[in-house]
């Protein structure tokens, strides 16, 4: 009987890839191309499986022409590009990979927020240009991070994970806004108090985005509610780039609306909005929130253990369809 054929759209570890070899006819992307969507479907057309990154779009155009496909899985927790419907209604299994990667993520939040509120990068650039002449009682004064109020949009795994470490390692009164409140033994763990979206903006001393991206979230953060946080705030957004109207954050920063922000995420990965880049009081990173190497091997081994459990018929682990 032949072997399913999978496709590993971007360059993995090479003991997964290795992995996966074992169990199928396997076709990687050795020089690593950021293939373009119609090139993707034609490197998915003859394909059973995919392993993707979270850069390939899974979509109504691609699956009409990728007719063997049945399962994509996707090295991430987010999803957003998946569209999920057309994978349903295409009969196309999608899949995750939760949990593994919560702590690692919420450890780079909690230093993103923390490097946003003390300048961290700000104050490097300064010194790295030959500017650092004298003490100043004033040079680089931030906001404090111990103590003050960290409010959380999006309370999963990952945000609770942010909770913990302010709550239980800085004395942060924590404030959570989710679709859905957390049961109350979850909330003890945090010591988070679930609040509305006005008072969420209102309080925040430090606003960390950690929701999904979808229709619903596209600029949740826009102009609007840059104006009802503190102008001594920090934003701090780990989820995804689209879940902030860049544009109105920059004029927000530039204007002194904001103290500062804390981006790992933009909406036109790789390229960065230049009106963010002309900001000096943002810190901006390439998406990797995830990026340990433990934390990414799991990640690898986990969309593979889905891919070799859904052809066993054993079922995915961690399905996010059907
Ligand atoms: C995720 O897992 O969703 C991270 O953003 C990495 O893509």
């Amino acid at each position: 009987m032949s072997r399913p054929r999978i496709l590993i759209a971007r360059r993995l570890f090479p003991e997964v890839e290795q992995r996966l070899a074992r169990h199928f006819d396997v076709q990687t992307n050795p020089d690593d191309v950021a293939w373009n969507p119609q090139e993707l479907a034609r490197q998915l057309a003859d394909k059973d499986g995919a392993l993707t990154t979270g850069g390939q779009r899974i979509d109504a155009a691609l699956l009409a022409a990728c007719p063997r496909l049945k399962v994509v899985a996707n090295m991430a927790v987010g999803y957003n590009n998946f569209d999920v419907d057309a994978m349903n209604a295409a009969g196309v299994q999608g899949t995750n990979t939760p949990d593994v990667l919560t702590e690692t993520t919420a450890d780079f939040g909690f230093a993103l927020m923390m490097a946003a509120a003390r300048r961290m990068t700000e104050s490097e650039h300064f010194l790295r240009a030959g500017r650092w002449q004298r003490w100043s009682y004033d040079m680089f004064a931030g906001g404090e991070v111990h103590g003050s109020t960290l409010a959380i949009l999006g309370m999963g795994r990952i945000g609770q994970g942010i909770a913990r470490r302010g709550a239980h390692g800085f004395g942060m009164r924590v404030i959570y806004h989710n679709r859905s409140r957390l049961a109350p033994q979850a909330e003890a763990e945090c010591k988070a108090q679930y609040v509305g979206m006005d008072e969420l903006l209102a309080q925040a001393d430090h606003l960390v985005l950690v929701l999904p991206y979808t229709s619903a979230t596209h600029h949740i953060v826009g102009a609007a509610q840059l104006a009802r946080m503190k102008p001594t705030a920090t934003l701090t957004n780990i989820g995804r780039g689209g879940l902030v109207d860049e544009a109105a954050l920059a004029a927000a920063l530039q204007t002194g609306r904001l103290a500062a922000a804390g981006l790992d995420v933009f909406e036109g990965e790789p390229v960065v909005n230049p009106a963010l880049l002309a900001c000096t009081n943002v810190v901006l990173t390439p998406h990797i929130a995830s990026a340990t190497v433990p934390t990414r091997l799991a990640m690898a081994n986990l969309a593979a253990d889905n891919l070799i459990a859904f052809f066993d018929g054993r079922g995915p682990l961690t399905p996010v369809n059907q």
